[in-house]
């Protein structure tokens, strides 16, 4: 009989309600034992839902049934909460961003070590539709190498009111979604970052950026441009990318997608410029249909945007399985973040090595 792990969630907010609802759907691993939120009308909700709640977290952290703490608090308390965790002989879900800083994450790391505990992190877009679809169709070689990846999640109505508007709380669009979108590239390209740009803006919220443009290039030249905004009323496609024999684009969160690869030659130009829709222009000029092949495609059947691959990579650790979402890699991300932050304060591209 495999072991059902017990767990215990600290801050019963948003996303913490997401993961219980979604382990209550069948996760054959993990069970939800307890939840503490230091919020009373979060501890109410969970009492609602026949949950059981402690009193304090050093209440939680002393139940000897929990084998496993879900770190679902604002940012800003994602090293605290995960070292007092760990000191108390559980294993450690930490939500993303990991941590505010590297510096941070180094401490966590360095008490995971000592305490022999697994300390991994809800990276759950490794498995989205989207970002599988791309990847599957990319490995197709249907149209070669890319050499421009473009990543976009875009919304219009600004940012929800409380911690995610503070830079104290860990709030603003590069550790919300950025981390997401960065760790997505990085989990794809396991080449080093050799620079990084960014420009934030703070179009509607003065504490912290609710806009920015980053682009990351790796050692190959490959570069990677990400974009996160709350302000967008016309949406640009959720991925678009270049490669040396085409041109793969998917519009939105379903994954749907299609590559347009040439099949015929169309390189030749005739000396006279022929009137056209971009005006007197040789390059600019609109390509036959007929030339290109249009290729669509759509995610694994069956695939769905859960947490339940985060759970079970980690039970598979907890019992000797090498860990998939690895601080380590936390690290790299939260590397390219800092340098996003410098090189927005600077105006600079900083070269890194990461
Ligand atoms: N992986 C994802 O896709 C995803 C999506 C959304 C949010 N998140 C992450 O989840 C975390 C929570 O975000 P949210 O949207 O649920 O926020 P939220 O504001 O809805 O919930 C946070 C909860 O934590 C509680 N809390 C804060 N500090 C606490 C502490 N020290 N001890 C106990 N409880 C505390 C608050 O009272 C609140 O109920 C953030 O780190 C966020 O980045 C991840």
């Amino acid at each position: 009989m495999q072991k059902i792990y017990q767990l215990g969630v600290v801050g019963y907010g948003g996303m913490a309600n997401h993961h219980v609802n979604q382990l209550a759907k069948g996760n054959t691993r993990v069970r939800v034992r307890g939840i503490y939120d230091i919020n009373p009308d979060r501890m109410r909700a969970a009492e609602g839902k026949g949950y059981a709640t402690y009193p304090s977290l050093e209440a939680m952290l002393a139940d000897p049934e929990i084998d496993i703490v879900l770190v679902a608090v604002y940012n800003n308390f994602h090293k605290e909460v995960s070292i007092q965790a760990l000191r108390a002989g559980k294993h450690v879900l930490c939500e993303k961003p990991v941590t505010m800083t590297s510096d941070e994450l180094r401490e966590v790391m360095a008490v995971a070590k000592e305490t022999g505990k697994v300390f991994t992190i809800d990276q759950n877009r490794r498995v989205n539709k989207d970002f599988v679809a791309m990847r599957s169709a990319l490995a197709t070689g249907a149209i070669g190498k890319p050499y421009v990846i473009e990543s976009r999640v875009e919304g219009s109505r600004g940012m929800p009111e409380g911690w995610r508007c503070h830079k104290k709380e860990g709030g603003g669009m590069m550790l919300d979604w950025g981390v997401h979108l960065i760790d997505q590239m990085l989990y794809m390209n396991d080449e080093k970052v050799t620079s990084v740009y960014c420009k934030m803006y703070s179009v509607h919220y003065p504490e912290v950026d609710d806009n920015f443009r980053l682009v990351m290039t790796f050692e190959s030249g490959l570069t990677a441009q990400i974009e996160v905004s709350t302000n967008n009323f016309i949406l640009h496609p959720r991925w678009y990318v270049l490669c040396e024999g085409g041109t793969l684009q998917i519009d939105d969160w379903s994954g749907v997608g299609r590559m347009v690869r040439p099949i015929a030659d169309q390189s030749q130009w005739s000396t006279e410029i022929a009137p056209d829709r971009a005006g007197p222009s040789k390059t600019m000029a609109k390509r036959d249909p007929s030339t290109v092949e249009v290729i669509e495609f759509a995610p694994p059947p069956g695939l769905e945007d859960n947490l339940d691959p985060t759970y079970y990579q980690l039970v598979d650790a907890i019992e000797g399985a090498p860990l998939k979402i690895t601080p380590e890699q936390a690290m790299r991300c939260m590397l390219v973040m800092e340098a996003a932050f410098r090189s927005s304060e600077t105006g600079e591209a900083v070269k890194v090595s990461i």
